[in-house]
């Protein structure tokens, strides 16, 4: 059954679970006054700055940043999926996952997709293929030319693809419409005719899981040559190339610990480190590496090493790379970019030189921003009097990724040594068009909202104010409420808010659902408020107004808030009055029209 986890269970989840305990058996939580404090376990510190609040059943660190409920926690600290995560709580508590029909709200994501079990026996059937088929002799013999045992093949789900059109076709598998499903998932085509048939044909098969070890998809090599050389599975429902890595589910049955992660090219790359018991290789899908990839990554470690060709178009993807990178490093998180010997790649190397040698290759490698440094200066003569000028201009874009503040102060540093500016002086070349300047945070809130609100979020504190009417008059209210709301979301007023519905600006409606949320459940906590809006685009910024410092006393909560939603209503109704007065001026207005302004001018009386 397609379905996805109701958001009412989640709820009752996140109310059942407590979020002190869920940290306090990973990180040992201290009390202090009326929350608890630690070391903050996502970045690298030596005073306690993590907090965490039994009462919004929230946390917070005040020197990364890093906020969220339990379940957030969880997706955090042991890097799991949202999914994963919800699976571990219920487990805990004993409580059984029920699922809907997932078409009801389709702007939600996290639905359960019921074509893993598809893929899962795609991925079998190949499998067995490799070893029956009476053509994957030559199959096996070009895995084992290649140096691969049985039991790495396994590991990795290895398969072969006979050569016919209709191999899937025969999957006994209880899929309702098995060629939908297979066309669905990429792994069949459809011609002009209409005709169905296999995607790969004569292919030795990569499957590509999730990090749960759910098929996404697959990658198909020739046997020996021929064109295209790796057949890939097409962007599905499942399968992203921007976000998804091979070889993290096998990566992550095989280590415990993982204190680094390699980041290389080809999937033959990755299967031959593990046949070195180098079991911390991941590639990514024939893209370059994007800041999905990293922030994955990030969660499972906090070391990164880039593997790049030694030949000029892998020094051109370690710069790619470097750009990807810099938004992400802090002082904590360590990234390396190594480079091969000319003409060879990882799978190659490593037969040549051994396990030993090759992480001792890795072990050296070069820091990004030593890596940065040493590009720069060898883009230019230093020796000159332009050089170090040039070499300053060059280092603008990449200075400003930059977002850790400890690395950009030493970055400056260095750079004014070299060029022989004082701090301040390069400070003003370097920042002038700061205002442009991009932050992960930024991207990622433009990335996730829908094109057509991406320009101007309600709640978010930098929207561009570009319109100087009501809506952008009310912003500020609307996030005070929605602060105080989420706060302390026992303090709702009694009065009827149905208005806001009728106010197009996107606080409004977030206000309101709010409303109805705290008004619909007893017991609301910070944390279960939040957490109704996972994935959405306003999710960072609401992230945000939980932990706004609010000054005030909890008592007074429910009377500020009545205040504020008192005077938007006011606006509210003073608005409608001018929109029905200015209208009347030029035409007649209905009876209906007439009936709502005369109710309209006694509310704006009365209240
Ligand atoms: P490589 O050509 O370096 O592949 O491409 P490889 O893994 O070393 O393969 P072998 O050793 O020749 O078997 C690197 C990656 O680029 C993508 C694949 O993801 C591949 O693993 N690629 C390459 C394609 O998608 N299609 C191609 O035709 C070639
Ligand atoms: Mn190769």
């Amino acid at each position: 059954m397609a379905g996805r986890i109701p958001q009412s269970f989640i709820n009752e989840l996140v109310a059942r679970t407590d979020v002190v305990d869920i940290i306090d058996r990973r990180v040992t939580l201290k009390k202090s006054g009326h929350n608890y404090t630690a070391c903050c376990p996502f970045h690298n510190e030596k005073t306690p700055s993590f907090s965490v609040n039994p009462d919004k059943q929230f946390y917070y660190c005040f020197g990364c940043g890093a906020s969220g409920n339990a379940l957030t926690f969880l997706m955090e600290y042991e890097g799991q999926e949202f999914v994963a995560a919800i699976e571990d709580l219920a487990a805990q508590l004993g409580m059984e996952i029920p699922k809907e029909a997932y078409s009801e709200e389709p702007q939600r994501q996290h639905e359960y997709h019921d074509l893993f079990p598809l893929m899962e026996s795609v991925s079998q059937y190949y499998q067995q293929q490799l070893k029956s088929h009476p053509n994957a002799e030559k199959a096996i013999n070009y895995l084992k030319n290649r140096g691969l045992s049985g039991e790495i093949a396994k590991q990795y789900g290895i398969g072969f693809a006979p050569d016919e059109w209709q191999n899937l076709t025969t999957l006994k598998n209880q899929s309702e419409n098995l060629q939908k499903d297979l066309i669905e998932t990429g792994m069949m085509l459809k011609n002009e005719k209409g005709h169905t048939y296999d995607r790969f044909r004569d292919r030795i098969m990569f499957p590509i899981r999730n990090r749960r070890g759910q098929v996404l998809g697959f990658g198909g090599r020739v046997i020996d040559q021929g064109e295209p050389k790796y057949l890939n599975s097409p962007e599905t429902s499942l399968f992203h190339k921007g976000k998804e890595l091979y070889g993290i589910y096998e990566m992550r049955r095989q280590l415990r610990n993982i204190e680094h992660v390699i980041i290389v090219e080809g999937y033959m790359d990755v299967v031959a480190l593990a046949q070195f018991e180098i079991y911390n290789a991941t590639a990514t899908l024939g893209t370059a590496t994007t800041s999905d990839h990293l922030q994955t990554l990030f969660r499972l470690c906090k070391k990164i090493v880039f593997c790049f060709d030694g030949d000029k178009a892998g020094k051109a993807a370690a710069l790619r790379a470097l750009k990807h990178a810099l938004p992400m490093v802090r002082d904590t998180r360590e990234v390396r970019i190594m480079f091969l010997p000319d003409g060879e790649d990882p799978d190659s190397l490593v037969r040549k030189i051994g396990k030993d040698a090759f992480e001792e290759r890795v072990e050296s490698a070069i820091t990004l921003f030593d890596y940065l440094i040493n590009h720069l200066k060898f883009q230019v003569d230093m020796d000159t009097f332009e050089g170090p000028a040039r070499m300053v201009h060059l280092a603008k874009p990449y200075f400003q990724e930059i977002t850790d503040p400890v690395l950009s102060a030493r970055f400056l540093s260095r750079l004014s040594q070299m060029a022989g500016l004082s701090e301040a002086q390069l400070n003003e070349v370097l920042q002038k068009d700061n205002a442009n300047r991009t932050t992960p945070e930024k991207r990622q809130a433009e990335y996730r909202q829908p094109a057509e609100t991406r320009a101007d979020n309600p709640v978010s504190e930098k929207s561009s104010d570009n319109t100087n009417n009501n809506q952008s008059k009310n912003k500020i209210p609307f996030r005070r409420a929605i602060s105080l709301l989420l706060q302390y979301p026992d303090a709702f007023p009694a009065a009827n808010t149905s208005w806001l519905k009728s106010i197009t600006e996107p606080g409004a409606i977030i206000l309101y659902e709010m409303l109805e949320l705290t008004r619909e459940n007893e017991g609301m906590t910070t944390a279960m408020l939040i957490e109704n809006w996972r994935g959405r685009p306003e999710e960072p910024h609401l992230n945000k107004l939980a932990i706004t410092e609010l000054h005030i006393k909890e008592n007074n909560a429910n009377s500020e808030l009545c205040d504020i939603i008192k005077r938007l209503e006011r606006t509210y109704v003073i608005d409608q009055c001018d929109t029905l007065i200015n209208k009347s001026k030029k035409q007649p207005l209905s009876q209906e029209e007439k009936e709502t302004l005369k109710r309209l001018l006694q509310a704006s009386q009365n209240g």
